[in-house]
């Protein structure tokens, strides 16, 4: 007995620690859950954007979402909502249903609502917009926005409920500790700073709004990549394999995502299926910007190109 008592306390006292440590653990999610830009409410300026209702605008808007902003890689190509991404660790990405069917946004938003969510990545109810890009759409000229609200009013119904996102709790965490960067663009914005005029280089803007120096990195001399595994994007400027192209061979690759060198590009890692469809202009126009980057050696110093956020 005398023996086995000193056991037993330190069994027990062994089980009042674990308790303690999973009390503290418990805590400590909920302290971290609350604080996580997940959670907190984000108050963007009111802007007051006139939405357009000829046809040219609704035409210019939806060429915006599918071959610019790419709204409908993530969104579907109906944008009813589509399951974005799936992994054993991350858990399920369900997009939003944009649209006014049974399920979607497009029933209850307010011209308000579409400009605060797309532009500034805050909700109606003023939580995060969760991994969607907004801090590139943040330079959206008035006038394309107006054009990209006007098209996504004019969609025909989806009926499509199951669009949240679905987290795993230690995936969760990790977003809360903030090893994941920010995922919620929302905190990326100063919403006291003035907006970011939009780039007066018509390839500069397109860039911003195709989110390119997301995975091309902010000089775009090379990046990360979508997800974590996934390759990063290449140097796109003068110090990169690109500078060696033919206007010719950037535009099969971004039609065909086919490199000159024979490279067939994964459009889960670079998403062309949307970027096919830029003009020719356009196209041009990006060629003519990415062409003029100093690139890797003189990018760190200089930030001229405007696109560092
Ligand atoms: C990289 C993927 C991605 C792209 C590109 C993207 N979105 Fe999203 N979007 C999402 C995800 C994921 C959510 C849901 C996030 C959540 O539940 O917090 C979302 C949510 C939204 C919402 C909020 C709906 C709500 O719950 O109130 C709107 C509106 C929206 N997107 C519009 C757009 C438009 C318009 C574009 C193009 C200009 C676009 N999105 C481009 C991923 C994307
Ligand atoms: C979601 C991430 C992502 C976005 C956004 C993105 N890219 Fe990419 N891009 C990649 C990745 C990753 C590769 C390399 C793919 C591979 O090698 O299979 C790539 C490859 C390329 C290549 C081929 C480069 C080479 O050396 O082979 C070009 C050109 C390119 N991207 C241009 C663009 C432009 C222009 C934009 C914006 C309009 C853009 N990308 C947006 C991820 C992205």
């Amino acid at each position: 007995m005398r023996l086995r008592s000193p056991g037993r306390r330190l069994r027990s006292s062994a089980a009042f620690g674990a308790l303690g440590v999973v009390l503290l653990a418990l805590a400590g999610i909920s302290a971290l859950e609350v604080r996580s830009p997940r959670n907190r409410t984000y108050r963007p300026p009111d802007d007051d954007i006139w939405i357009p209702s000829d046809a040219a605008s609704i035409a210019r808007g939806k060429h915006l979402v599918e071959a610019v902003a790419v709204c409908t890689i993530c969104h579907g190509e109906n944008l009813g909502g589509k399951l974005a991404f799936e992994d054993a660790f991350l858990g399920r990405g369900y997009t939003a249903n944009l649209t006014s069917g049974r399920g979607g946004v497009g029933r209850t938003y307010s011209n308000a609502d579409w400009v605060r969510s797309i532009r500034y990545g805050v909700r109606p109810d003023g939580r995060g917009i969760i991994f969607m890009p907004s801090d590139y759409f943040n330079r959206i000229s008035d006038a394309d926005l107006g054009a990209i609200i006007a098209y996504l009013r004019s969609l025909p119904p989806v009926d499509n409920g199951r669009t949240a996102v679905e987290i795993n709790l230690p995936a969760r965490l990790l977003i809360d500790l903030g090893v994941f960067g920010d995922v919620v663009r929302a905190a990326r914005i100063d919403f006291h700073a003035s907006r970011p005029a939009p780039p007066s280089d018509p390839g500069a803007y397109l860039v911003a709004l195709g989110g390119c120096t997301f995975c091309h990195g902010p000089h775009l001399t090379g990046g990360q990549g979508p997800e974590p595994g996934a390759p990063g994007g290449p140097d796109l400027t003068s110090s990169g394999p690109v500078s060696k192209w033919s206007f010719a061979d950037f535009v099969a690759t971004m039609r065909f995502g086919q490199t000159p060198g024979g490279h067939a590009i994964e459009p889960k890692y670079m998403p062309w299926l949307g970027y096919r469809n830029m003009t020719d202009d356009e196209l041009r126009s990006i060629w003519r910007y990415l062409r003029s980057l100093p690139g890797a050696a003189a990018a760190e110093p200089t930030s001229a190109v405007g696109l560092t956020r």
